[in-house]
């Protein structure tokens, strides 16, 4: 393919971010605009038996006060999270349960405060166990069944001559965007125009559509720019819903951010899992047979599995298999995607479960993954359209200076600190979802492309010009390219590392639609230019016959006080095979960016739910701690040159997710290594680690 993929193109709207001029949801401010705050339910379980508005009415300002009595009635539809405001029932603490509406922002905070709500409280239950009397095996999960049993694990597990049989824990987890969820809604005769921050438009304008019982030609849903979301934005959350509600209700334009402190309770989190990996090899290393167990919750809302167990069916040669995911549903915000949803915490287990194989076996954890690197992909023996793992794991170890290693724990002592390197794998599976794109030639010689692709601030505006500009052979500067409104042709979600994907084969098809149109054309083009519209329907229709997943290497080198049992990362490098790297630039911020978030989940982050409070206690970013720029002093992350046919025109795999998989565990891993105590439990907190 001609230049400019794979160019370091800069970002398009970047002078935009920087200078203040993009303008995010929370920023459109209509004539007329109210403000809205919402009521957070105080209770875990009950039902509503008193509302008092009359006093939050009182105060200056205040328009309305929507509740279960009086709000617009929804659609019951496939989200039972959006149904807001519609019945006395509480299903957790934090449940909206009234939306203050007023002339200001202070106005209605004080009115939502004003707001008097009475309860009859239940026996609430927020704690899951290994043993939870409620514990169920659901059929499906994102990516396979609920439970999978390959040849006979029992027996192969019994007769191996070297085994582990070891849990680890990862707790509720919460993503945290810089950006809290907006939205400003109007309607204008009859139609309703909304700026949302989320990952996609398309599907919220459906979802829209549905609950308000109006065409998608009746919405018009903007999410130009986007501060972050890691998946909590991913599906429509209450501010639109509320925010159309309220406009609906009021006949005002009206602006809805959510409170930081309200979001753990209504836009979803990491589900905690509870891990037991069981493992058995031949002294030579090979697996024999390998279980992976996990146990998670969910709402009494709706069914979400973190699907942990599913990399374990995929990585590595495993004769005799066993993965089963078990939930319960419990009185507890409805769980949702977290960056690499299943991967995340999967590999966390399954990968600190390597190493301490590694070390049963004394052989070099590098090695151990090496010998078991499968020639077809274990569950479904597909072959694999690429596989780099072990390329990955020879070049990341090269350039981390892996060895040599003396791999016993505990003896690299400088002063008060102890140091160890760790190495973990990764991986993440290859989505590609249909999308309409639109490709257009004008007279002047310029090209326009649209499509409903969302910049959630990893440079989808800028791979998707570099896409169109290498098919079309013209300066990225000739081309403009429209993302971000439901007006557009519909695309899936930016997520599960599926956008440049998705999007960008639909613009490949369209610009490549385009070219042969203006080739076949003698003369200067009409005044109106030429447009085609393409999509990948027939492309993304049948399941590929091949096994497709991105992988990589994660090395990390700590060091931890022995007084303070501080951890810090000294080093964090990844190494990764993803198809073809279309930007370097915008990558490397991805790759970067989740192997950082990774770190946060190996040493600070930790939504603690309080069992008789029955809700997170770490609710604002004074409690929920993320990485500073201090707490990461070396990232590094490379690429091998993948050639990958089996991909899409552009053979890119999806890179969004796959850094924040194997980082924790390559942390955990070196943590072993410099103070000898297996910590598998995250995160790992000093009270932990002394
Ligand atoms: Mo990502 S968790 O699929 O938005």
């Amino acid at each position: 393919m001609p230049h400019p993929l794979g160019a370091p193109s800069v970002r398009r709207e970047g002078r935009e971010k920087v200078t203040g001029a993009a303008r995010y949801a929370a920023e459109h401010t209509p004539p007329g605009c109210a403000y809205a705050w919402p009521v957070p339910a105080t209770v875990a379980r009950g039902r509503i038996t008193e509302l008092d508005t009359a006093a939050a009415l009182a105060l200056p300002g205040v328009i309305a006060v929507l509740t279960h009595e009086n709000a617009p009635r929804l659609a019951s539809m496939g989200d039972p999270t959006l149904a807001l405001l519609q019945e006395d029932r509480v299903p957790h603490r934090g449940w909206y349960v009234a939306l203050a509406v007023a002339d200001t922002l202070e106005a209605a905070r004080d009115a939502a405060e004003a707001v008097h709500v009475g309860y009859a409280t239940e026996p609430h239950d927020v704690r899951i166990t290994a043993d939870h009397p409620r514990l169920y095996v659901p059929e499906e999960v994102f990516g396979g069944p609920g439970a999978r049993e390959r040849g006979d694990f029992d027996a192969a597990f019994a007769a191996a001559p070297a085994t582990v049989d070891v849990a680890y824990t990862v707790p509720p987890l919460h993503n945290h965007p810089m950006e809290p969820h907006a939205a400003t809604a109007q309607w204008t005769d009859g139609h309703l125009t909304v700026h949302d921050s989320s990952q996609g438009t398309t599907r919220v304008c459906e979802d829209l559509a549905a609950l308000f019982k109006l065409g998608t030609d009746e919405i018009t849903v903007v999410s130009e720019h986007v501060g972050g979301g890691f998946g909590a934005k991913g599906t429509p959350r209450p501010q639109v819903v509320l925010a159309a509600m309220a406009a609906r209700h009021t006949g005002r334009p009206v602006k809805l951010a959510l409170p930081r402190r309200q979001l753990p309770g209504v836009v979803g989190h990491r589900a905690p899992t509870l891990h037991r990996v069981r493992i058995g090899a031949g002294h030579d290393g090979v697996i024999t047979a390998l279980a992976h167990e996990i146990v998670t919750h969910t709402s009494t809302v709706a069914e979400f599995v973190e699907q942990a167990a599913i990399p374990a069916r995929m990585m590595y040669t495993s004769p005799h298999s066993r993965t089963v995911h078990r939930l319960a549903a419990l009185d507890v915000p409805t769980p949702s995607w977290m960056r690499a949803p299943g991967e995340a915490p999967g590999m966390y287990a399954l990968e600190s479960a390597l190493d301490e194989l590694a070390v049963v076996l004394d052989i070099d954890p590098v090695e151990l993954r090496i010998r078991n690197d499968p020639a077809t992909e274990p569950d479904t023996g597909r072959p694999f359209s690429s596989r780099h793992l072990v390329e990955c794991l020879r070049a990341g170890a090269e350039r981390f200076g892996w060895l040599p290693r003396d791999p016993r724990p505990a003896v690299r002592r400088r002063g008060d600190l102890l140091l160890g390197t760790g190495v973990a794998a990764a991986t993440y599976p290859v989505q590609i979802s249909e999308t309409e794109a639109e490709a257009h030639a004008a007279a002047d010689g310029g090209y326009r492309i649209r499509v409903n692709a969302t910049d959630i601030g990893t440079g989808a505006r800028t791979v998707l010009t570099q896409i169109a500009a290498a098919v079309l052979d013209a300066p990225e500067d000739r081309v403009q390219v429209d993302i971000g409104s439901s007006d557009l042709p519909p695309a899936v979600l930016a997520g599960g590392s599926t956008g440049t994907a998705s999007w960008g084969w639909a613009v490949h098809k369209a610009c490549t639609s385009l070219l042969a149109r203006l080739r076949a054309h003698h003369g200067p083009l009409p005044a109106e230019g030429i447009t085609v519209t393409e999509d990948t329907r027939q492309e993304t229709a049948e399941p590929s016959p091949y096994a497709r997943h991105a992988f990589g290497a994660v090395f990390a080198e700590v060091q931890v006080d022995t007084r303070t049992g501080e951890v810090r990362v000294r080093r964090l490098l990844g190494q990764y095979a993803a198809g073809r790297i279309l930007n370097p630039r915008t990558a490397r911020s991805q790759f970067v960016g989740g192997m950082i978030m990774g770190l946060g989940m190996a040493l600070m982050e930790d939504s603690a739910l309080d069992p008789v409070f029955g809700d997170f206690t770490a609710c604002d970013l004074a409690a929920y701690h993320v990485p500073a720029c201090a707490d990461v002093p070396a990232v590094e992350a490379h690429w091998l040159d993948e050639e990958d046919p089996h991909l899409n025109p552009m053979g890119s795999k999806g890179i969004g997710e796959i850094g924040i998989v194997g980082t924790p565990a390559a942390i955990g891993n070196a943590v072993w290594h410099a103070i000898g105590a297996r910590l598998r439990d995250l995160p790992l907190t000093p009270d932990r680690t002394l």
